[in-house]
């Protein structure tokens, strides 16, 4: 039915009957992670777009070598799929530095940060992926280790208590967020370098599927990319995803597996992303407000426990699109959509 929706214009031109669904098409996650490392920029010079980022970050870069010196703490923010981790791991092979990546959900205590540092060697970079996501105690033990390069560990209890400071060879944290927010300000201090990174611009995404194409050995028409582009939510991760999917597709219905507009369309219709670049759970979210909620206000708990899905998904993998797009707005009472929001899921206001 939600497909019958998205395969709006172009219908009449598709092709007689499509060949076999290929199983890649039915289970699509445009927020699949595992291609990630195949299609990851190596070096800055690779990345697209984000000029004004990169322009900053490359001048940061070439100071720091001309210095000798060890770079600055670096916190990234920016929705999903957007280049967090690119950057980050980039940095450091610009520099020709070692690179440690650990995980804020997986540093539950001061202990299981305590091998990263001690293993930090000089003006290596400690990539903290998901920083707004440390215990408030993980947070305070690395306060000296970044500003002074310095651990302060608690031994014995009672009278026998006492603190020993180990020193750490100096070093750069480089911390992703999705949610600059949730930050603590005293974290959010200690970072000299903040960078924000905002979704892509049509173009740059179509110079990314054209340059992945070419990556994976596919032909693509500068229109298809342009459709591929166009509908992949301002997110390089989904245009990557939504690519894959496609090649799969124009294999399986083009005699050299080209991927042509009429294909992209296709595909596209089939993994059930519309013309705004809308999945079906965005979609979802926009009927559940409507349906349910009368329209909205409706708060992110409710919404998400109707939707069956964490309140944490919602807000970095739905809303922010939403929101840029003007679909839904965000109020002290919640979440409301606007008329735009409504005539895209064919409702009226
Ligand atoms: N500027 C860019 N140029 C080219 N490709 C990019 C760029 N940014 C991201 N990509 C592609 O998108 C993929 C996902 O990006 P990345 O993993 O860096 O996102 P992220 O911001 O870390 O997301 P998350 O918040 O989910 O961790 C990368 O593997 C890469 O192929
Ligand atoms: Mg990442």
């Amino acid at each position: 039915m939600a497909r019958d929706r998205v395969i709006q214009s172009g219908e009449e031109s598709l092709p007689p009957e499509p060949l076999d669904v290929p199983p890649a098409l039915v289970d699509f996650n445009p927020n699949d992670e595992a291609h990630d490392e195949s299609l990851r920029p190596q070096r800055l010079e690779q990345v697209v777009g984000q000029k004004k980022v990169v322009d900053r970050i490359r001048i940061m870069l070439d100071a720091t070598r001309k210095r000798g010196d060890t770079l600055g703490h670096l916190l990234l923010d920016g929705p999903p799929g957007i280049g967090k981790t690119t950057l980050a791991t980039v940095i450091p092979r610009e520099l020709g530095v070692d690179c440690q990546i650990a995980a804020g959900p997986a540093l539950s205590a001061p202990k299981d940060l305590l091998p990263y540092l001690t293993n930090a060697g000089e003006r290596s970079v400690l990539f903290i992926d998901e920083i707004h996501r440390l215990p408030a105690n993980v947070e305070e033990f690395l306060y000296p280790a970044m500003e002074d390069f310095r651990i302060d560990i608690a031994l014995g209890e009672g009278l026998n208590a006492r603190t020993i400071n180990v020193q750490l060879k100096p070093f750069t944290v480089i911390g992703a967020t999705t949610r600059a927010g949730m930050l603590t300000a005293p974290m959010r201090d200690r970072f000299v370098n903040r960078e924000h990174l905002d979704f892509y611009e049509t173009p740059d995404l179509e110079e990314i599927v054209r340059r992945n194409a070419k990556k994976l050995k596919t032909t693509i028409t500068d229109e298809a990319a342009n459709e591929v582009a166009r509908r992949s939510q301002g997110t390089p991760r989904k245009a990557n995803n939504i690519l894959l999917r496609t090649r799969d597709y124009a294999t399986l219905s083009h005699p050299d597996g080209q991927i042509t507009t009429e294909i992209a369309v296709h595909a596209l219709g089939m993994l059930e992303i519309d013309e705004l670049g809308l999945e079906r759970q965005d979609r979802r979210y926009l009927e559940t407000i409507i349906s349910i909620f009368g329209g909205g206000p409706a708060g992110l708990q409710a919404i998400a426990h109707s939707m069956s899905l964490s309140p944490d998904s919602l807000e970095d993998d739905i809303e922010p699109f939403l929101l840029r797009m003007g679909l839904i707005q965000r109020t002290p009472r919640g979440r409301i959509v606007t008329p735009t929001g409504y005539t895209h899921v064919g409702r009226k206001p």
